[in-house]
């Protein structure tokens, strides 16, 4: 069985962290298993959105730490390295990524949250960056991903008290984009999903790629970017197809091409 479960609901994939004994801690068979399923996601043109949660009571728990017990600082930084191509292909993924929080996100767990496009929780959701409670720091992308979701200030109040925070507060600081009641999180993820899939894809792609690179360059690089893409989209047919279906009153059909 693998660590990762992948599933189609319609155009809409949903992954879920599948370790719950170990509260689904990310060890590196974990890690290069959500890695093979995301490079699936990558191939599959088909899939217009990613949901993912993890089993039982945890989303993730953070980093395995007994597999970290006895590792060299070369090791260590190995694994690292891992967490960060994992993540970081998921964050580039083409399509939209909604983590569906239904538990503890701790460590490389809120890491794993952050790296996805937004967050939905459960109200029984904790949120944390715990490391410093074990003597080290993030080592999945802490230490910038949480920063730019929640402001600096938070994030180093965060990952220098070590100290958890219910979805409430997750939810007040901006690091979440809804709270909803347990039984209700996953149909809402689904739910924005296939919402996302409703649209035309190449747009999707493309606002969400700009989105994602405008974040990083100077304000006027960013809005140069965006103006590429508007002409870009415009040579798409799902353009033609979008306009005209609102001018004559009707729901388009978009092909993705
Ligand atoms: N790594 C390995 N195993 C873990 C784990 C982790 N991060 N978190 C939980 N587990 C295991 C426990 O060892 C336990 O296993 P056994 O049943 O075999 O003893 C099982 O999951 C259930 O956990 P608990 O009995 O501790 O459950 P609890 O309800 O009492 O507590 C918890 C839940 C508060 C989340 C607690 O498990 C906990 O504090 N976990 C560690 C959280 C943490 O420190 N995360 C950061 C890891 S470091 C990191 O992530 C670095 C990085 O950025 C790369």
């Amino acid at each position: 069985m693998s660590l990762v479960r992948s599933e189609r609901r319609g155009a809409v994939a949903l992954l879920t962290l599948d370790r719950a004994d170990a509260l689904n801690a990310l060890d590196r068979a974990t890690l290069l298993a959500l890695e093979e399923r995301i490079a699936e996601l990558a191939r599959d043109e088909w899939v217009r959105a990613v949901v993912l949660t993890g089993a039982g009571r945890a989303f993730a728990a953070g980093a395995d730490i007994a597999q970290m017990r006895g590792m060299t600082p070369p090791e260590a930084e190995a694994f690292s390295r891992l967490g960060h191509r994992v993540f970081g292909a998921l964050e580039v993924l083409r399509v939209p990524t909604i983590a569906a929080v239904n538990g503890y996100a701790l460590g490389g767990g809120c890491e794993l949250a952050c790296s996805c496009d937004w967050i939905y929780a459960s109200e029984k959701a904790r949120f944390g960056q715990p490391e410093v409670n074990l003597g080290i720091i993030p080592g999945f992308g802490g230490t910038s991903r949480l920063a730019r979701r929640v402001g600096v200030a938070m994030a180093k109040e965060m990952v220098l008290t070590g100290a958890p925070i219910p979805a409430e507060e997750a939810l007040r600081i901006g690091l979440v984009n809804r709270v909803l009641p347990p039984d209700e999180l996953l149909a809402r993820a689904m739910s924005a999903g296939e919402t996302i899939a409703s649209k035309g894809p190449l747009a999707i792609a493309i606002a969400k790629r700009v989105m994602q690179e405008g974040q990083d360059v100077d304000p006027r690089v960013a809005h140069a970017l965006e103006q590429q893409a508007f002409g870009l989209v415009f040579a798409t047919e799902d353009r033609s197809e979008g306009i005209t279906a609102f001018l004559e009153k009707r729901d388009p059909v978009f092909k993705g091409r």
